[in-house]
């Protein structure tokens, strides 16, 4: 029997007939038959929604599918939906109303929404989020979506719809902003590209290879081995069988590496293949490369290892005790990193007794975090070509081309000039795309084998071995006077790191110097310990620590509001973090803090909500919440935290603006090209970014910590700047400017050369000097305050939500949230807003379901279900407001903001569902059972302890 059919589809159109192998997925038929990459692959199982096509009409996940079974269908994929007129109603709505983040999800949302408007000209909230339920998006938070369907459904026909963004307000004419570009809620310059379906990630771009005529063109595919075993002694791994299998070319272990077997973005510990021991079940031992996916597979199947088990060592307070085992022999004990803070009256050894002395209220309490999986609907992927010269060009999503490019030069031993990484469209990173997970081994394959290889984890995979949230445990104590001033905090938190060090170090670092929160504080001690386990490595995940450390801070604050009888904002407000004041470590903060703004913003916030949802459903408990947060802008602590930009005029009558800042969704190539129109005066619209190629762009380091605006946003200034003073000249007069075309760019262009003058410039901004955290906050003698300045500016954010809560199920509800956020100036408010909204929605999911989970010999969550990612049904109306107050030092006053918005949004429900039962939840995600169990504990007594309500000592 032949393990091939006879498919006859018709294709957007067009009739296709072609043999196909039994079994194949008709995602796989459409991207890799027919080179119609538009629809993506997120999971392969049904989970995520990407691959949506429309089949006969109807929304299908075509992974799910099997192209055989489908002759005589109609196939309308994403390529098919645009016309020669331009972009479908629905692709333009979804650039317009800022629902294109990463654009991994959107052609599988557009097709989605494609099928639902055919049905239902107007739809309803409710029919919406009926409509798009099978479809998952980690960036967006779903809230402009909703807005792009109704815009679309409006530019349609329907009568009713809303289309229009309130944040918004009337549309600019923004593809002619030059001066005035920045701070306009233009579209995004990657969106296009993404609503049209074009071959712009890794996986696309690996994909359209692999139909190349010549055999030496096609890459090979590469299928990773990983460890069985939490813990284990490789005796060996044989790879015999493997290698003699059909199609195989080679089988990678760690022997193949000439250089470090080793990476890590902090220090290279993490071996690119383990092959004495493994530390963890991710942990990479082998890569099978063949011809086919298929083969690869089955060659990996057959590599056999030889175990020997081990103990795991899982806890993190037990590793952290003094003469525990060693997970990394050589080490004084098993910590990663400790971080201290000493300020006011904990100089002194007996500081605590003195610092509670004066207390008129003291609360103290034990809080638990999860681990969480980052969740990008682009699993890693890399698509590795070697250049004939020894050298390899790897084209990959990620955070940080350069400093990819230095850990595969080093393990390669290759030299740096031999490595070039190219940024692909980056499907989501969120922190999870700081450090390689198949580009040294890819790169590795394509040198060995003088062939392309690619490597695409599936969702299964990508869990198993990229990095998590840290889990952390937390006990606090605060001291308050009966005015509701906070006199003391003391902090000891004790992290998992995993089994390497991978971002330990700052996670660690910012868990401890924002424990108190964004509050002035007397006194303060924290002591944060990042401890090896034989778990995921934890790493960098939006937030960076201080989200661990604001769901216990704020619970605390809401339960010293409640003991002195304060509403929570005007505790809050007594204690609030201002120009002028000085955090935990001294620092006195700049004009640019405006904490007060977004507490302000969303105490107005929750008064309305509680105004409109005045009672709760029979049967619920209805309860409302507030929380703060703050974290840190740039690296800063003394460490490289520079960034380059060059800005030029092309041949063709184009600015051209290359930045090392990687856009994985949150936009900074908008950003980049706003302030350079801003900056040149010239149309937006005239603008490109090209980001994160190492061949020609300059270095901009990690995108990570809410960098990339302040810091790359400056060097791009400073070019843009430069370039347009050094053409002075023959620069057009500013009331011309807005109506210059190619044409005239190219006009510019000829006379600046016909003048002998550069037609581009290159800026190199150092942001302003910052110290290397010390414990103790007091000044030095001799000393002025910029010696305390850890970091060279701070955002903020508040959080107001309404819950409602099922006593029967445990199941709580978010029923509305309100996030209030510093920004700075916001460059675009559209994408200012869509960064809020998603962080909105990621803090739900941390709050209420998300979580992974590992067995020793297996994972416990091993796709996006299990995971607990929030789904639009999950996600209620969300308000995000804006605060503005311009950063000093910031271009044209902005600052990052991608990451703080999580943070208040857990402690903001566990206060509401504290308000609405009377009970505590003090550990994440605060799930059903955790809900039922807190209820139905005693109030009193053991057993009570974890979830009970702690009241403070009035004394
Ligand atoms: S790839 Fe088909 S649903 Fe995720
Ligand atoms: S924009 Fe939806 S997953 Fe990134």
């Amino acid at each position: 029997m032949t393990d091939k059919a006879r498919v006859s589809l018709i294709v957007n159109g067009e009739r296709v007939d072609r043999e196909v192998e039994r079994g194949r997925s008709l995602l796989r038929f459409l991207r890799e038959e027919l080179g119609l990459v538009g629809a993506k692959d997120g999971c392969g199982k049904g989970q995520c929604g990407a691959c949506t096509v429309l089949v006969d009409g109807r929304p299908r996940r075509s992974c799910l599918l099997k192209a055989e079974r489908l002759s005589g269908s109609r196939i309308l994929t994403i390529e098919g939906l645009s016309g020669p007129e331009g972009m479908h109603p629905i692709q333009s709505a979804f650039v317009r109303e800022g629902a294109v983040q990463c654009g991994f999800c959107t052609p599988g949302m557009i097709m989605a929404t494609k099928a639902l408007l055919d049905r239902v000209a107007d739809p309803s909230e409710a029919e919406i989020a009926a409509a798009l339920r099978d479809n998952l998006c980690r960036c967006t938070g779903y809230a402009a979506i909703k807005r792009a369907v109704r815009s679309a459904a409006a530019e349609l026909g329907a009568a009713s719809a809303a289309a229009s963004s309130a944040l918004r307000g009337p549309a600019p004419r923004p593809e002619e902003l030059g001066r005035g570009a920045f701070g306009a809620s233009v579209p995004r310059k990657d969106a296009p590209a993404k609503v049209l379906g074009k071959p712009i990630y890794a996986m696309d771009v690996a994909d359209l290879r692999a139909r190349a005529e010549a055999e030496a063109e096609r890459p090979l595919f590469g299928k990773m081995l990983f460890s069985e075993r939490a813990h284990a002694r490789i005796r060996s791994i044989d790879t015999s069988k493997a290698e003699a299998a059909e199609g195989v070319a080679r089988v990678l272990t760690a022997r193949d590496l000439p250089g470090l077997n080793a990476f890590g973005l902090f220090v290279p510990q993490q071996p690119v293949f383990a092959d004495r021991e493994a530390l963890y079940l991710g942990e990479v031992l082998a890569v099978a490369l063949a011809e086919t996916l298929e083969q690869a597979e089955a060659a990996r199947n057959l590599i056999e290892v030889d175990y020997e088990d081990l103990p795991i060592l899982d806890s993190a307070e037990e590793n952290l005790r003094e003469g525990s085992p060693l997970l990394h022999p050589g080490t004084k004990d098993n910590i990663v990193h400790e971080t201290h803070v000493r300020k006011g009256l904990y100089a002194s050894e007996d500081g605590a007794a003195a610092a509670f002395s004066h207390a008129a209220v003291v609360v103290e309490g034990e809080y638990e975090t999860q681990a969480v999986e980052h969740a990008y609907l682009e699993t890693e992927s890399c698509l590795a070509l070697p250049d004939g010269d020894g050298g390899v060009t790897v084209m990959t999503g990620n955070q940080g081309s350069e400093d990819y490019r230095s850990m595969i030069a080093r393990s390669l031993a290759l030299g740096a000039d031999k490595v070039r990484v190219v940024l692909t469209a980056c499907g989501g990173g969120f922190g999870g795309k700081e450090e390689p997970t198949v580009q040294i081994q890819a790169a590795l394959g394509a040198v060995l084998c003088r062939r392309p290889v690619r490597i695409s984890l599936t969702r299964e995979e990508s869990i198993r071995t990229s990095t998590k949230r840290h889990p952390m445990r937390i006990r606090m104590r605060h001291a308050a006077s009966s005015e509701g001033k906070i006199l003391a905090v003391e902090s000891r938190v004790v992290a998992d790191a995993g089994a390497y060090i991978s971002q330990t170090v700052p996670v660690v670092f910012r868990s401890a110097v924002t424990a108190a929160g964004p509050y002035e504080v007397e006194s303060v001690r924290a002591d944060s310990y990042g401890v090896y386990t034989h778990r995921n490595p934890s790493g960098a995940f939006r937030g960076f620590g201080s989200t661990q450390a604001s769901f216990a801070c704020e619970a605390q604050m809401d339960r010293i509001a409640r003991a002195l009888g304060l509403e929570a904002a005007e505790l809050r407000r007594r204690n609030a973090l201002a120009p002028g004041l000085r955090t935990s470590t001294g620092q006195v903060l700049d004009e640019g803090a405006a904490y007060l703004g977004t507490l302000e913003a969303a105490a107005e916030a929750l008064s309305r909500m509680r105004a409109e949802l005045a009672s709760s459903a029979p049967g619920r408990a209805l309860g409302f919440g507030l929380a703060s947060s703050y974290k840190n802008v740039g690296i800063g602590t003394g460490l490289a935290d520079g960034a380059g930009a060059i800005v030029g005029i092309e041949a063709e009558g184009r600015i051209l603006v290359r930045v090392g800042a990687a856009d994985m969704g949150q936009g900074s190539d908008t950003v980049a090209a706003q302030i350079a129109a801003e900056a040149l005066g010239l149309p937006y619209r005239l603008v490109d970014v090209l980001a994160c190629d190492t061949r020609s762009c300059p270095d901009g380091g990690m995108t990570t910590a809410s960098r990339q605006t302040y810091v790359t946003g400056n060097a791009v200034k400073m070019a843009a700047e430069a370039l347009r003073s050094a053409l002075s000249s023959v620069f057009p007069p500013e009331d011309r400017l807005r109506e210059l075309d190619a044409a005239g760019l190219r006009g510019l262009r000829d006379r600046a050369l016909a003048a002998g003058l550069g037609v581009s410039a290159e800026g190199r901004y150092l942001p302003p000097r910052t110290f290397a955290h010390r414990t103790s906050a007091a000044l030095e003698s001799g000393e002025s305050d910029s010696a305390l300045d850890i970091h060279y500016a701070y955002c903020f954010a508040s959080a107001a939500v309404a819950v409602e809560v099922d006593p029967e199920t445990g199941i709580a509800r978010a029923l509305r949230l309100c996030l209030a956020q510093d920004v700075g100036k916001a460059v675009n408010p559209m994408s200012v807003a869509g960064q809020i909204e998603g962080a909105a929605a990621m803090g739900l999911g941390y709050a209420l379901s998300e979580n992974f989970a590992a067995a020793d010999r297996g994972l416990l969550t091993d796709d996006l279900r299990k995971l607990g990612v929030p789904r639009i049904g999950d996600i209620p109306p969300i308000e995000a407001i804006i605060v503005e107050s311009p950063q000093p030092g910031g271009p044209y006053g902005a600052k990052g903001m991608g990451e703080v918005g999580l943070n208040p949004v857990a402690p903001a429900i566990s206060n509401a569902i504290f308000d609405a039962l009377g009970v505590r939840l003090r550990s994440l995600p605060m799930t059903p059972d955790k809900v039922l169990a807190a209820i139905r504990a005693p109030r009193e007594g053991e057993g009570a302890a974890k979830f009970e309500e702690e009241p403070g000592d009035a004394r």
